[in-house]
């Protein structure tokens, strides 16, 4: 184990004594399956629970131990026989309560089975931390919330809460939320995943921007052209979609995921790596952005194309929905760095691939200089999948030929790291909360900023019915895309075909 992982193990014991009781709430449900307890399981593997941990599952659902157990083992990769002791020993650091989310006894009653194990392990004061995993749909949040703090609220250690979005549906609720949830726990209690912040890419921007000088002078309106942030899925809603279609692909990924990737490319240098300095950075920036106009907009909804269903034939969205899956937004800064470089915010459903990247493009080579017209360069950062940074640039074609190419400077992390392991968002974050560490969590003061960035666009939508341009299921999305990201100065070359890592330099 190495120093900085012997130090991350000495936080967590300093903050939690030794030891910790997790309950995850929802424990029979798709995100605790598929996320929360892999993370857990992958953080008490490698050693980084804290010594006497106890995490109890919470839910509606009448769970024999079995079914328990099948459900949080299923989405677990265990390999060695190793792994195969360690689920054992973590099987037996786990409990199941069912109960209701509405009633006291319910939470009298978890909050006695918490208590009998603090007190079966003869913890202290300052041992008895409480953590609280909220994997739930927003429409019991506030209730669940409300019946822990009343009655599960330890008195001898750290209550930490743990809440996912969404968080709210525009300003006005996100702020009612964050209001009600504040007469619980306070700020400091409150962990707001946005498990993008987690991402070994996203968490690399800083360290990119700030530790290489080179990158300073460059990192402004001075050499940047346009800054795109993509996320394409290549799915639809399949059967989800009478969720989905309240919140629509803005709600859903952009006003968070896509913006706080956003807020760390374009915010300025924070005063420290602390948390505080980091977030009032953002906000900071984040109070420097126009909400986004009709105008800077494109949406659309994915049709039924090569056997696929569109977006209305999923049988839980209403046969009118005007429910974006698609859009690009782009957003402008108004301060001096910035001035009139769009960042061009697109993400969507049922579309040709699968990715996330940040694409900075840079401007063109002056009229009348040397090399005019030579291809833009482009710094590239793959966030998933296969974290890789690349640059584009220009190169003399190696040989007698004086004619430019253009090729990349490349780190494509599974070539460069042997034996690496990049841990899963969520198992930073967990790590996160146990330690203490906000950095990689959301503020209120940063969601408000965010809310008020989108709500106006949002509130137009509703009010007037927007209709989504139609894109085919699989396809890079409206046919429209391509001259809209242009009037914002992107340029596509398709006589420079992307080719990598290899290219063949001979002629
Ligand atoms: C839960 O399931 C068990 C076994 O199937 C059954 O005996 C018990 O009555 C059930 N409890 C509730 C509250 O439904
Ligand atoms: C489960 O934990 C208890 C208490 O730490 C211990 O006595 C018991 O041996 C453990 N059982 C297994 C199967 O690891
Ligand atoms: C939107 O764009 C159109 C055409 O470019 C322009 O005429 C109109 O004034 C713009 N509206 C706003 C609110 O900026
Ligand atoms: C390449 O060589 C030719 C012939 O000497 C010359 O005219 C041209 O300017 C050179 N191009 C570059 C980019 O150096």
């Amino acid at each position: 184990m190495s120093t900085d992982q012997q130090e991350l193990q000495a936080q967590v014991a300093e903050q939690m004594h030794g030891a910790a009781t997790i309950i995850v709430l929802g424990a029979s449900g798709d995100l605790a399956g598929k996320k929360t307890y892999p993370a857990l399981f992958n953080l008490y593997r490698t050693g980084f629970l804290p010594k006497d941990t106890h995490i109890i599952g919470y839910a509606r659902s009448n769970l024999s131990r079995d079914d328990y157990v099948k459900r949080i083992t299923a989405h677990l990769k265990i390999q060695s026989d190793s792994d195969k002791q360690y689920l054992k020993e973590f099987l037996n650091m786990t409990d199941y309560t069912e109960g209701q989310y509405d009633q006291d006894e319910s939470w009298k009653k978890l909050c006695k089975d918490v208590s009998a194990w603090e007190e079966k392990r003869g913890l202290q004061k300052g041992q008895k931390n409480r953590l609280f995993y909220m994997a739930l749909p927003p429409s019991v949040f506030l209730t669940v919330a409300t019946g822990l703090r009343k009655n599960v609220y330890g008195t001898e250690g750290h209550n930490r809460i743990v809440v996912e979005k969404p968080f709210g549906k525009d300003l006005e609720s996100s702020t009612q939320l964050a209001k009600d949830l504040g007469q619980l726990f306070t700020e400091e209690e409150i962990y707001r995943i946005d498990h993008y912040l987690g991402k070994e890419m996203v968490k690399n921007i800083m360290t990119l921007r700030f530790a290489n000088m080179f990158l300073g002078p460059m990192w402004s309106a001075e050499s940047i052209d346009n800054v795109q942030i993509t996320l394409k899925e290549p799915f639809g809603t399949e059967g989800r979609g009478g969720y989905f279609d309240e919140f629509n692909i803005i709600r859903d990924v952009m006003q968070n995921h896509l913006l706080q990737v956003f807020s760390l490319v374009a915010m300025e240098k924070p005063a420290g790596t602390d948390p505080e300095s980091i977030r009032d950075s953002k906000v900071k920036l984040l109070r420097h952005v126009k909400p986004i106009t009709l105008n800077d907009s494109l949406l659309g909804q994915y049709i039924a194309s090569n056997g696929k269903p569109g977006y209305k034939d999923d049988d839980t969205v209403p046969k009118d929905s005007i429910c974006p899956t698609f859009a690009t937004l782009v957003l402008w800064v108004e301060n001096e760095r910035w001035k009139k470089v769009p960042f061009i915010l697109k993400a969507g459903k049922a579309l040709d691939n699968q990715k996330v990247e940040i694409r900075i493009q840079f401007k063109e080579t002056p009229k009348g200089s040397l090399y005019e017209g030579a291809v833009r360069n482009e710094l590239v950062l793959r966030v998933q999948p296969g974290e890789a940074i690349y640059f584009k640039f220009n190169n003399k074609n190696p040989g007698l030929s004086n004619k430019s190419i253009t090729t990349d400077l490349d780190l494509t992390y599974a070539d460069r790291y042997k034996d690496m392991r990049v841990p899963d968002a969520y198992e930073c974050l967990i790590l996160d909360v146990l330690r203490g560490d906000h950095s990689h969590f959301v503020r209120d003061d940063e969601l408000d900023a965010a809310w008020r960035i989108f709500t106006p666009l949002l509130h137009t939508i509703d009010r007037d019915r927007v209709q989504p341009k139609p894109y085919p299921y699989g396809s890079r999305g409206p046919k429209e895309l391509d001259k809209f990201v242009e009037g914002y100065g992107v340029v596509r070359r398709a006589d420079v075909p992307y080719q990598w890592p290899v290219q063949s330099v001979a002629k």
